[in-house]
């Protein structure tokens, strides 16, 4: 695995891609506004991280991290993303949002409405539970004591085998 494709570089998109840059992954960044709006963050990442449309995010990435406000999911590529591992961070917050009403009476959860608008790429959820900033001051390295743990979700076990080599 190169490169990580990242579909939202607000709080958490950024931490991931200087998680990933920092152990030496590429990150292809993409938000709603245009890469121009990324160029701060691009030249902070350095030479591992380029900007684009999300289309481009989603083509790069060999795993691709779709991080946005839930409410836009079904605007995320669906073909690129085809066969790919896809990392949902999305949580629910109906304030921000709206109401979702297969959310609301719990019929379904988030990730399964990102795994039904991407029918052919296997998502697992990840990053969902610890906020942005204590992705960096949080991290340590495999092995170190009371190393905090991450958990994941997903039907797919390759995939989730994929993230959890990620995360690590
Ligand atoms: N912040 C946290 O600590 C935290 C923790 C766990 C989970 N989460 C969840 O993770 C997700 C991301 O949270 P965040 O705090 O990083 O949000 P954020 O700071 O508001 O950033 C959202 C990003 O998504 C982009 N975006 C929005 N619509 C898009 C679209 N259609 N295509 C591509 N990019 C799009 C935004 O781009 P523009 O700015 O150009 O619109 C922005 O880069 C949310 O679902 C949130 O609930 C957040």
């Amino acid at each position: 695995m190169a490169t990580i494709g990242l579909i939202g570089a607000g709080r958490i998109g950024s931490q991931v891609a200087r998680l990933a840059v920092a152990n030496g992954y590429d990150v292809v960044l993409s938000n709603s506004r245009g890469p121009e709006t990324l160029s701060a963050l691009v030249a902070e990442l350095g030479p591992r991280a380029r900007a684009g449309p999300p289309l481009d995010a989603a083509k790069a990435g060999d795993i691709v991290v779709v991080t946005i406000p839930l409410k836009n999911y079904r605007r995320v590529p669906v073909e690129p993303l085809a066969g790919k591992t896809v990392i949902d961070t999305n949580n629910y917050y109906p304030s921000r949002d709206g109401h979702i009403r297969e959310l609301d009476d719990e019929s379904t959860t988030s990730a399964e409405l990102l795994q039904a608008h991407l029918p052919k790429s296997s998502v697992v959820k990840a990053f969902n539970h610890i906020y942005a900033v204590e992705l960096t001051g949080h991290a340590q390295p495999a092995g170190s004591k009371n190393r905090r743990a991450l958990v994941i979700a997903g039907d797919d076990p390759q995939a989730k085998a994929a993230v959890a080599r990620l995360i690590d």
